[in-house]
C-alpha cells in the first residue's frame, strides 16, 4: 500500500466514524511564538484539549505535517527522519478509552489488514499521579489482543505530554512485531532491538500538568498519532523509510549521479530537502534565528552530503524537480510554491559555497600558528564548524592533507555540550509555546488584529500580515510593504491603534462558512489551511480575522501601543516590533488596562 493510500483509507475510516476531516496547520505555528515547529497533530489543537469549542465539533481527524529536529544530527541511519506525517484522531470530550481502542483495532487488522499475532500494545502501569490504566488493557482484551501481548510500562514509556506543561495523560501504544529474531528471552516492545516498532499511540488526555502537579481537566480527551512514513515502509516491508515510494525517485537519482557511493549522504540528502521543500512552502526562510536557523542548517547539511557524493550542485535544481514530481498529489504545496522553494534554496546554496570558501581561508590562518604541534586543537575545529558551517570531517581532511591532525575529542566535547544546550532550548520552547496562554499574549494577539487593521488603513489594502510572533513581553509582526514606513505612517499607525484600544471596542466571536467569512472581508492569511467553518474574530467594526482566538474581551484591557523599531524582515516584507504598556497613561488608574 502506498503512503497516499494508507492516509486516505485512514481519514476515509474516522470519517465513517463521525470524525470530521481537517486540514493540516502549516509547519510554521501561527501566533504561537514558543514553538519552532508543529511536532505533533495535538499542537494546533491545544485550545480545543483545553475545552474550548471546535466550530467542527467534537471528533476530528487529520494529516498534520510535523518537523522534529531534536534528532537532525541522527538522520542518515535506518529510521531518523526530521520531517514526517502523522495521522491523528481527536476525541474533544466525546469517546474514551475503550471506543479508542475498539476503532485503533478495527483500523489496523480490517484496513490494513494487519494479522492480531503481529500486534503487541502497552499500558501505564500507574504511579502516585494516575492509577494504572486497567480500562485500556481490558479494551484490548475484548477486541481479541491476547493477554501475554498486553504489557505496562511507566511514565518514561506510557505517558505522553509535550514538553514540561500542558494536557497529558497516560498513553497505550501499539507495536507492530517485525518477525525479526528475539534478542534475547526478555525482548519486548520496549526494547529497541528492532523486532518491535512503534506504530501508533494513544493518548488519554485528561490532565493538566504545570509547576504545582497534576490537575484534572474540563474534559477526557482522546489524543492519536501515527507515523505514515513509518507505517508505510511496515506495510511494504520495507526495511527503511527510504525505500519507500516517499523517498525511492530522489534516492535512485542520487546514486545514478553520484561519483562516491555513500548511503548516509543520500539518506540526508533525500531526507534534508523533502524537509527543507515543505517548510519552505509553508512560509519559512533561512536565516540565523531559531526556526529559519534549522531549515538553515538542513539545506547546508543537505549541500555539504551532495558534496560529498560527489555531485555536481547544478543538479540541485534537477532533485528539486524529481521532489516535486513525486510529492505534489500528497503535498500540492510544494508545486504550487515551486518557484519559491528553488530560488530560496539555490539562494542559500551560493551562500554556503561562498562560507565554505572563507572556512578554507580561516584554516589556512588558523594552520600557521599551528606548526610545533601540528595538531588542530577542538575549539579551532569547533569555531569553523559553529562560524563558518564547516563540517569536522572536512576540517579533518584538509588537516590531513597538511600534515594536520585534528583533535577530535576535544572537539566532541564541545559539540555535545553545543548539542545540550540546543536541545535544552528547543525544548524550552515548546514548553512555552503550548497552553501558555497568558494575560499578556492574549492582549498581544489582540493589538496583532488592531496593527494588521491599522497598516491597511495607513499603507494601503494590500498590506497583508506575514508572520506573527508574540512573547508575554512584546509582539512582532510581519507584514508585505515595498518601503520602509516614514515616520508620519509610523506615527499614524500607532495613533490609530491607540485610538481604537481608547474607543473601547467590543470583541467578538462567530462562527460561519469559510466562503461567507472571506466575502464578508475577513481578513486571513491562507485561505486553504481553514476548515469549511471557521471562527471570525471581530473587533468594533475595524478589524475582522479568521483567527482561532483567544482575544481579550474589550480593546481597552491591552494598554497603550507603542512600536519600538521598523525594520526590514525580507525581501518585500516589512517587521514591526511593538510593546503594550500598562501604566496609567489614560488616567483610568490603569484598571482597564490588564486584568487582574
Ligand atoms: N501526541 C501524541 C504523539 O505525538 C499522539 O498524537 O505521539
Amino acid at each position: 500500500m502506498k503512503a497516499i493510500e494508507i492516509r486516505n483509507k485512514y481519514l476515509n475510516f474516522f470519517k465513517t466514524k463521525g470524525h470530521e476531516i481537517i486540514p493540516s496547520a502549516p509547519l510554521i505555528p501561527e501566533n504561537d511564538p514558543s514553538v519552532l515547529f508543529t511536532t505533533a497533530g495535538m499542537q494546533p489543537l491545544v485550545p480545543y484539549l483545553l475545552g474550548e469549542k471546535h466550530p467542527e465539533g467534537r471528533r476530528l481527524t487529520d494529516y498534520q505535517k510535523c518537523v522534529r529536529t531534536n534528532d537532525i544530527d541522527e538522520v542518515g541511519d535506518n529510521r531518523h527522519l526530521t520531517y514526517f506525517e502523522m495521522l491523528g484522531n481527536w476525541s474533544l470530550g466525546d469517546y474514551f478509552k475503550e471506543e479508542s481502542i475498539a476503532m485503533s483495532f478495527e483500523f489496523l487488522t480490517k484496513e490494513l489488514g494487519i494479522p492480531v499475532e503481529k500486534l503487541s500494545v502497552t499500558c501505564f502501569a500507574g504511579d502516585a499521579d494516575c492509577p494504572k490504566d486497567t480500562i485500556a488493557a481490558e479494551s484490548w482484551k475484548k477486541v481479541g489482543i491476547p493477554e501475554d501481548h498486553i504489557y505496562y510500562y511507566g511514565k518514561d514509556d506510557n505517558w505522553w505530554i509535550a514538553g514540561e506543561e500542558g494536557p497529558c495523560g497516560p498513553d497505550t501504544e501499539m507495536f507492530y512485531d517485525t518477525g525479526k529474531p528475539a534478542c534475547g528471552p526478555d525482548c519486548q516492545p520496549s526494547c529497541d532491538c528492532g523486532k518491535y516498532v512503534e506504530i501508533w499511540n494513544n493518548v488519554f488526555m485528561e490532565y493538566f500538568k504545570d509547576k504545582n502537579g497534576y490537575t484534572k481537566l474540563k474534559q477526557k480527551n482522546v489524543d492519536t498519532g501515527l507515523g505514515l512514513e513509518r507505517m508505510t515502509m511496515l506495510l511494504q516491508g520495507k526495511e527503511t523509510p527510504f525505500d519507500t515510494e516517499l523517498f525511492s525517485p530522489i534516492m535512485d537519482k542520487l546514486k545514478e549521479l553520484q561519483q562516491e557511493d555513500n548511503i548516509e549522504s543520500r539518506r540526508i540528502v533525500a531526507e534534508h530537502l523533502r524537509s527543507s521543500m515543505m517548510i519552505i512552502a509553508d512560509g519559512g526562510r533561512p536565516s540565523n534565528l531559531d526556526r529559519g536557523y534549522v531549515l538553515r542548517r538542513l539545506i547546508r547539511r543537505m549541500i555539504r552530503h551532495i558534496n560529498k557524493l560527489q555531485i555536481d550542485l547544478k543538479e540541485l535544481e534537477t532533485l528539486i524537480n524529481i521532489n516535486i514530481e513525486n510529492l505534489k498529489e500528497m503535498y500540492p504545496e510544494l508545486e504550487k510554491n515551486k518557484k519559491t522553494i528553488k530560488s530560496v534554496i539555490l539562494e542559500e546554496k551560493d551562500k554556503f559555497v561562498k562560507t565554505l570558501a572563507n572556512g578554507v581561508k580561516e584554516f589556512q590562518k588558523a594552520i600557521r600558528k599551528l606548526e610545533d604541534t601540528k595538531i588542530i586543537p577542538g575549539e579551532i575545529v569547533f569555531r569553523l564548524y559553529d562560524t563558518y558551517g564547516f563540517p569536522p570531517e572536512v576540517t579533518k581532511e584538509l588537516a590531513q592533507e597538511n600534515g594536520y591532525e585534528i583533535d577530535q575529542k576535544a572537539f566532541e566535547e564541545l559539540f555535545k555540550k553545543h548539542q545540550e544546550k540546543s536541545r535544552a532550548g528547543s525544548e524550552q520552547k515548546f514548553k512555552g509555546g503550548l497552553a501558555e496562554q497568558t494575560e499578556e499574549t492574549i492582549c498581544y494577539h489582540t493589538a496583532t488584529h488592531l496593527l494588521n487593521a491599522a497598516l491597511k488603513q495607513v499603507i494601503g489594502k494590500d498590506a497583508h500580515q506575514r508572520g506573527s510572533n508574540i512573547t508575554v513581553d512584546r509582539m512582532r509582526f510581519d507584514f508585505n510593504c515595498d518601503h520602509k514606513l516614514t515616520p508620519e505612517e509610523k506615527q499614524q499607525v500607532e495613533e490609530l491603534v491607540n485610538q481604537w484600544i481608547q474607543a473601547g471596542l467590543p470583541v467578538t466571536k462567530e462562527e460561519m462558512k469559510k466562503e461567507e467569512a472571506i466575502q464578508s472581508g475577513a481578513e486571513c492569511m491562507f485561505i486553504e489551511k481553514y476548515p469549511d467553518i471557521v471562527t471570525v474574530y471581530s473587533i468594533g467594526e475595524v478589524s475582522k480575522e479568521l483567527c482561532g482566538g483567544p482575544h481579550v474581551n474589550n480593546t481597552k484591557e491591552l494598554g497603550r501601543f507603542k512600536i519600538k523599531k521598523e525594520e526590514s524582515s525580507s525581501s518585500g516584507v516589512r517587521r514591526i516590533k511593538a510593546v503594550l504598556i500598562k501604566e496609567d497613561d489614560f488616567g483610568d488608574g490603569g484598571k482597564n488596562h490588564l486584568k487582574g
